[in-house]
């Protein structure tokens, strides 16, 4: 069965954004990036909430002229290769292949969805993510926290969930991100 994935980059205080919506502090060098590559590599369906979606489409028309980083290429290919399903009530059409719309979070689609997925499935947008987790469906956390305080914004994990979590890994970057990697325990 495949494990439903949550990863968000984080201030320490745990925003996705801060208060003015900004979260270019949070994008990650090259060494970040690598190691964000090696965990998306075997995903093979990405979840994202409408916002998230519209900050990742750009990946489906970046060129891929040889002024690209190697690791931005990777990324590049990564994204288009992947199953995407993005959740809005809004959103009328998508622009990027391989992508489909789905109106509610429904959690016996998403159970149905790891069931008969052989790839891991990974869940973007902390709105989106927050219902995913308090509905029990998430298996694994990755978080990287920036070394920076933003003062406020969008918290990456939301309220009123209480789970029992295994640190399953950990990982100092140059730069001072932190990564953690954690399990829910059933
Ligand atoms: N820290 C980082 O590295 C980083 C990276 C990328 C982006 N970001 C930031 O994170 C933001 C994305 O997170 P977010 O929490 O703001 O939003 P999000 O979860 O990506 O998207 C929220 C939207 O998803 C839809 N949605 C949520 N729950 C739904 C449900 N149950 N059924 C159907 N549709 C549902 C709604 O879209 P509709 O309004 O269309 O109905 C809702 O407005 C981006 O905008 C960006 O600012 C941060």
């Amino acid at each position: 069965m495949a494990k439903l994935i949550y990863s968000a980059i984080a201030s320490l205080e745990g925003n996705v954004e801060d208060e003015e919506g900004n979260f270019d502090w949070a994008a990650p060098d090259g060494e970040v990036f690598a190691f964000v590559n090696d965990l998306e590599r075997p995903s093979g369906t990405y979840l994202y909430g409408r916002r998230m979606y519209e900050t990742m489409v750009f990946w489906e028309t970046v060129s891929t002229d040889a002024d690209q980083s190697a690791v931005m290429r990777d990324f590049t290919e990564l994204w288009r290769a992947a199953e995407k399903i993005v959740y809005s009530r809004t959103l009328q059409t998508v622009s990027s292949a391989r992508t489909r719309i789905e109106r509610n979070l429904n959690p016996d689609a998403v159970r149905a969805l790891k069931q008969t997925s052989e790839a891991d499935v990974t869940i973007g947008g902390a709105e989106l993510a927050g219902q995913a987790l308090a509905l029990g469906l998430v298996d694994e956390y990755h978080l990287f926290l920036v070394p920076i305080l933003v003062g406020g914004g969008k918290r990456a994990l939301p309220d009123n969930i209480r789970a029992q979590l295994e640190l399953l890994n950990e990982h100092r970057f140059r730069n001072g991100v932190v990564h953690l990697h954690y399990r829910v325990i059933v």
